[in-house]
């Protein structure tokens, strides 16, 4: 195993190129199987999951090559409708090839995924609205075992509470039924926009992107996908917490503003100057933390994926912050390892109590999930001494070689085996 030895305090200071979001590449991967031929994905990050996903695409049966930050999944031959539990439980995600497989083959046998780090994360919404599409689904030895008659149908379905994973799932899998298929309270993250519009121009009918109401005019067939995948606004979210924690300047770029507002806001609250330039996010910052209070919502609201890291800036910040998860309600595994760097966080069910301290102290800490990871990564930039940071895996699932692009800002960060 990997771990980080980190050496702190450090500015950050430098340019950095975002990435390409992992959260928009995975249901990019996921409907390349509702097309025969070649599915050109660009702009797309070597991560742990895309690995992943990709050992899932190639077990049904599909070819993945990615190279120089372009994935081509051939579907040519693909005919394989399992996807076995060894895989799924390794990553949620990989619910996402129920809907293609039950719209383009009318059969899927997907294992039911368990829970996760922080909480049971149910998949209700994705099998009730598969069923309301018509496929009788059944439950066989932990495995969802689907089929259809003939094509999925058309129908009407509206998702509650909102899920960005099921919204997903079910347009993905309403693209090839027969009929009109009206969604209700979609999420509106932008990857299910870039999803959406991706769809759309292989020839699927669908109206509302963007909006919570979407309707899907089946159609029979559509082309394999050709798309540039969104910069991920979670990575370029998190270097800006990085410099909020730590001070400096550092400019984000091939980054899209447009999908940073509520984060933008919480960090220009918490006192970081900030400037954007079409593709481009500079953020400053020369004084210690303001204390905030946050509540996580679905988007355009501030995103759970950056609880986390926000929650670690607090730690820092003069007077008490507060931080709660409306959407993950026990989303907290960093609070403990936060406390052993220093930090005074009282957790009372989903709600965080962030006493700020005036600095960290070093201390070998891990989490088990990757947001939380990254939140002690930039822990450590900012704490006084070492810390080392157990576990990298989970951070590998999600930001491409963080350690190298942390170091080219200035952090004293390197991996090394244990
Ligand atoms: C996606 C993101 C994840 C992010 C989350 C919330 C991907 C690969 N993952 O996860 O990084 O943290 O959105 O923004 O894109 N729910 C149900 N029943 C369901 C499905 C969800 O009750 O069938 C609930 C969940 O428990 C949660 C809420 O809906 O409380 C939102 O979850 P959801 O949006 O589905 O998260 P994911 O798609 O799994």
């Amino acid at each position: 195993m990997d771990r980080f030895v980190i050496q702190g305090p450090t500015p950050l200071e430098g340019e950095i190129a975002v990435g390409g979001a992992k959260n928009a590449v995975l249901p990019l991967m996921a409907a390349a199987l509702l097309a025969r031929g070649e599915t050109i994905v660009e702009n797309v990050p070597d991560l742990v999951d895309v690995r992943f996903f990709m050992t899932i695409l190639e077990e049904l049966g599909a070819r993945c090559v990615l190279e120089k930050s372009q994935l081509t999944i051939d579907t040519t031959n693909q005919d394989g409708c399992s996807a076995p539990y060894d895989l799924v439980r390794k990553m949620r995600a990989s619910i996402y090839v129920l809907g293609p497989l039950l719209a383009y083959h009318g059969e899927a046998r997907v294992s039911l995924p368990g829970g996760c780090a922080w909480g049971p994360r149910p998949v209700n919404l994705h099998l009730d609205a598969m069923q309301a599409l018509g496929a009788q689904l059944d439950l066989d030895e932990g495995y969802i075992v689907g089929k259809t008659q003939g094509r999925l149908i058309g129908t009407r379905f509206r998702f509650e509470p909102v899920s960005v994973g099921a919204t997903a799932n079910v347009l993905m899998a309403a693209v090839l039924a027969q009929g009109t298929t009206d969604l209700e309270n979609c999420a509106v993250e932008p990857e299910i926009t870039g999803l959406a519009e991706a769809l759309v121009r292989s020839g699927a009918k669908i109206e509302g992107i963007g909006t919570t109401s979407i309707r899907i005019e089946g159609v029979r067939e559509i082309a394999p996908l050709k798309h540039r995948v969104m910069a991920d606004r979670i990575e370029a979210g998190t270097f800006m917490a990085g410099v909020a924690m730590t001070t400096g300047r550092v400019t984000m770029t091939r980054v899209d503003p447009a999908h940073l507002r509520s984060v933008i806001s919480v960090l220009q609250d918490i006192g970081c100057e900030i400037t954007e330039d079409h593709d481009l996010i500079t953020v400053e910052m020369d004084r210690r933390p303001r204390s905030v209070e946050v509540v996580t919502r679905p988007y355009p609201g501030f995103p759970t994926d950056m609880q986390a890291q926000i929650m670690a800036v607090c730690t820092l910040a003069e007077g008490t912050s507060y931080m709660t998860d409306s959407i993950y309600q026990d989303r907290f595994t960093h609070v403990s390892e936060l406390n052993r760097l220093g930090a005074d966080i009282r957790l009372d069910g989903s709600k965080a109590t962030i006493i700020g301290a005036g600095q960290l102290q070093g201390a070998p800490v891990m989490a088990t999930d990757l947001r939380a990871s990254a939140a002690l990564v930039l822990a450590g930039a900012a704490a006084h001494g070492t810390t080392l940071v157990n576990r990298v895996y989970h951070i590998d699932r999600g930001y491409e070689k963080i350690e190298i692009r942390l170091a080219a800002l200035g952090a004293n960060i390197r991996r090394e085996a244990y």
